[in-house]
């Protein structure tokens, strides 16, 4: 009882006691659910992490400048550092060094797709799901250097039972499950356009996934860094599982990372046009940061050098390289550097009565943590520029760019390179699919003797574009 009187007492200072408008009409069970929701949060910390969120919206724009990159080969970048970089980051992997964390809490809103985005089949034949082809890499780095990188999870409450279910129904694709982690991220709740909590149903408050920017604190939360360090882990390689092309623990992208003694790094692509909704790698006032599009105000959006070419060109694949040690200092200060960010949402809520409601127009504001935030805490960081056809192609969208198609179109593409940087010819108007626990490259077709297709059929297919299957 005294419980109850205190969270309402407290609620209420805030201005938020509404949310025990209902609370005579609830059952037992129900009163028990909304008191321990309740409890979870710390108003005052969200109280106070709003009125920041508010006031830095309502500051004066942050002064941008180019940010210094690591320009790759085709662009000019120098090829014996590329060499050099690369076998420092081989070094790393091969005395166990490195672990990978996939985000994979997010709702897939865009795509429309009804479980957890990872389970999408994206294999341009086989239909793997886009979680499957991230492990086949993993599977090939193993091999290659002689260690196992541990996989690190992240779900959301929503994506975690089929998440775990899915793994565990295809015995991990291969892997060791003591190599795998799975953690949960926070949720955060949703506030409507007057800063007041919004209700999901009479005994429950609507809450959202905390952003990807939550994968830190939950690193730390879950206790998945004690693991990592346990193991000797000191880099932490980061990617989103939408990007069914990302180059998993890339050697050279590692190797500029440790020669800085960066303690978080970026890759970047050059963006395809000055509008793409990709995020901008820049320094903002004096520290390293990405802009999102939404804030990228023209003058600098349109900015051109003298040759023409754009100067805020960096687009960020969100491909990001962490110290375990400087996770651990953002994470224990998250509220000084992972702001939250809102975004106007339709949120299915309730009436004054307590009837559903769905939204037709946004109705009020979820919030989020983004993972690129922590940049401006670290002291020393590096940009490494890559080449978008090899390994960016997010699937975002359920049609036209970002999109399922285009993913399957941008691996086919560059399988047919691996095979044609290789020498060996392919008809055109086919689908390929490697395996990619087998061949994960044009390295790996050349080192294992693949001179034709017929020597590879178990571990590449091949099939006319038109023969049933994914479009
Ligand atoms: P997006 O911002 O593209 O979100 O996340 P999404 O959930 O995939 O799709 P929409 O916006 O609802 O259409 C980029 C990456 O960050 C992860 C996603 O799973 C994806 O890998 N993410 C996002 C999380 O893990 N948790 C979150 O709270 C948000």
């Amino acid at each position: 009882m005294l419980h109850l009187q205190n969270l309402r007492a407290r609620f209420k200072e805030l201005d938020q006691g509404h949310v025990f408008r209902f609370w005579d009409l609830l059952g037992e069970v129900e009163q028990e659910a909304l008191l321990s929701q309740l409890k979870r949060i710390d108003l005052p910390a969200l109280m106070t992490a709003l009125a920041a969120m508010r006031a830095r919206e309502a500051s004066a724009p942050a002064r941008l400048s180019p940010a210094p990159i690591e320009r790759m080969p085709l662009a000019g970048g120098n090829s014996s550092r590329w060499q050099a970089a690369r076998q420092r980051g081989e070094q790393l992997l091969s005395e166990g060094r490195v672990a990978v964390v996939v985000v994979a809490g997010g709702q897939a809103t865009r795509l429309g797709y009804p479980g957890p985005k990872g389970l999408f089949p994206i294999g341009p034949i086989s239909e793997r799901s886009l979680f499957e082809l991230q492990a086949q890499k993993l599977r090939r780095l193993a091999a290659r250097y002689g260690r196992p990188l541990p996989w690190y999870v992240m779900t959301s409450p929503s994506t975690d039972a089929p998440t775990r279910a899915f793994f565990k129904q295809r015995n991990g694709f291969g892997l060791d499950a003591a190599d795998i982690f799975f953690f949960e991220q926070a949720m955060l709740p949703s506030f409507d356009f007057e800063g007041r909590l919004m209700l999901a149903t009479p005994g429950s408050l609507s809450e959202s996934p905390d952003g990807h920017g939550g994968c830190l604190t939950a690193l730390l939360a879950s206790g998945a860094l004690d693991d990592m360090e346990a193991r000797g882990v000191t880099t932490l390689f980061y990617y989103q599982v939408d990007n069914p092309l990302v180059r998993m623990a890339d050697p050279a992208y590692l190797g500029f990372h440790a020669e800085a003694s960066a303690e978080m790094s970026c890759k970047v692509v050059r963006k395809a046009e000055p509008a793409e909704k990709l995020g901008t790698v820049a320094r903002i006032d004096d520290s390293l940061g990405v802009v999102e599009y939404t804030e990228l105000d023209d003058a600098d959006r349109f900015e051109t050098d003298g040759d023409g070419e754009l100067v805020y060109w960096a687009g960020s694949t969100a491909i990001h390289l962490f110290e375990t040690a400087f996770i651990r200092r953002v994470a224990a200060e998250a509220d000084r550097w992972l702001p939250f960010h809102a975004s106007a949402k339709k949120i299915p809520t309730i009436d004054d009565e307590g009837r559903p409601v769905t939204p037709e127009a946004p109705n009020g504001h979820k919030l989020e943590r983004f993972v690129f935030d922590a940049l401006p805490a670290a002291e020393r960081t590096a940009v490494v520029e890559t080449a978008r056809a090899v390994e960016f192609s997010p699937v975002k969208n359920a049609h036209g760019s970002d999109s399922p198609q285009t993913a399957r179109r941008d691996l086919v593409t560059s399988f047919r390179t691996w095979l044609e940087e290789s020498g060996i010819p392919v008809p055109p108007d086919v689908r390929i699919e490697f395996d990619q626990s087998r061949v994960d490259g044009p390295d790996d077709v050349r080192a294992l003797g693949i001179r034709d297709l017929s020597d590879a059929a178990d571990w590449i297919r091949i099939e006319p574009e038109n023969s049933g299957a994914t479009p």
